[in-house]
């Protein structure tokens, strides 16, 4: 059985994204596994947040794990911020980390571009993430493709502080999906599918009404060709099409390509009008009960807990390690 440990942060529209690179993943490893999925609220804060917000954000990002399937009495669920070992390992870890691949990782840069000045979190967020990764001797990392710069340097750091200490942590590996592990914008299918977009046609919300689906996508940009064919270089638009309808589904893109032989854009983009629909209608019913019920915080309060008793055991081996205390 191996661990896995994933998180997501609680900043509002969880999306076809999240939900086809990540939260599917989920699911399908809680069988297997041993697996902790948090809710990384310390990440959030990276950026300013209103705290009113973030709060209700903590507990919808909660639910919606559970209504995709999530099952909280098979796998660890919890909020990074009820477990004090993310924050203290990513001190430590800070100080195995160098200024210079901080500043190198691409979404510090893509963050930072233009700003004058940014919060320091901003540079050290992958320092945490690797500190949520090796609290719990992770194995297994089921992510997006956007987050395989963040895996490459959780190694690193574990590989650093094994060669100088002596083995402490374990060295985990990302686990990427082929059909869903970028899921683009839909409005640009150059840049990713993003909670943060000023469009909000650029994406889907797993909370979107039909309307808003339909709209999107019958929005969403293609090309001039008017074939239905998988290339990703010179046809984004459509390319992206086809792997969502395929992540959705099962079904092969090479089966699409065939299905859709002779037909144009319009039957391609109505077609995954209804699957985006049909996939997300059950999700949204067990969402409403899950958000409202009492069972959702004690859920939280028990998965932290049980996050707790493996994150001391880290820390205990991590301050030895470190020489720390007395
Ligand atoms: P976040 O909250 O931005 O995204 C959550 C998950 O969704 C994936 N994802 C996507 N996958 C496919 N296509 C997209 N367009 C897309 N957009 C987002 C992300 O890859 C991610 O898996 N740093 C992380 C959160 C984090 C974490 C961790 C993850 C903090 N600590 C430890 C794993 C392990 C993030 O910002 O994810």
């Amino acid at each position: 059985m191996s661990r896995v440990f994933s998180g997501v942060q609680p900043t509002g529209n969880i999306h076809l994204g999240n939900y086809l690179g990540a939260l599917k993943q989920f699911v399908e490893l809680q069988e297997e596994n041993e697996c902790l999925y948090c809710i990384v609220d310390e990440h959030a804060i990276t950026v300013p947040q209103d705290p009113k917000e973030l709060k209700k954000h903590i507990l919808d990002v909660a639910a919606l794990y559970m209504a995709v399937g999530v099952d909280p009495k098979k796998s660890i669920v919890f909020v990074q911020s009820q477990v004090s070992g993310h924050a203290e390992l990513g001190w430590v870890l800070n100080c195995c980390a160098n200024t210079g691949e901080l500043f190198r990782m691409t979404q510090f840069k893509a963050k930072s571009a233009g700003k004058e000045s940014v919060g320091a979190g901003l540079l050290t967020y992958p320092v945490l993430m690797a500190a949520d990764i090796l609290l719990y001797d992770t194995d297994i990392v089921p992510v997006g493709n956007d987050q395989k710069q963040h895996i490459e340097l959780t190694r690193d750091l574990a590989i650093r502080v094994n060669n100088k200490y002596g083995k402490t942590f374990v060295v985990p590996d990302g686990r990427f999906l082929k059909a869903g592990a970028r899921v683009m914008a839909l409005d640009d299918p150059t840049s990713k599918m993003s909670k943060s977009a000023v469009n909000e046609h650029s994406r889907i919300s797993l909370l979107d009404e039909p309307s808003k689906i339909k709209k999107s996508i019958m929005k969403s940009t293609t090309d001039s060709e008017g074939v239905i064919r998988f290339d990703i270089e010179n046809k984004p638009g459509v390319s992206n099409l086809l792997s969502i309808y395929s992540a959705l589904t099962g079904k092969t893109i090479e089966a699409l390509e065939k299905d859709y032989e002779g037909h144009g854009y319009g039957d391609l983009k109505k077609d995954l009008v209804e699957v985006v629909v049909e996939s997300l209608a059950p999700i949204q019913e067990k969402y409403k009960e899950i958000r409202e019920s009492k069972e959702l915080i004690d859920a939280l309060n028990d998965g932290a807990n049980r996050a707790e008793a493996i994150a001391q055991k880290t820390m205990k081996r991590v301050r030895d390690t470190f020489g720390l205390g007395l």
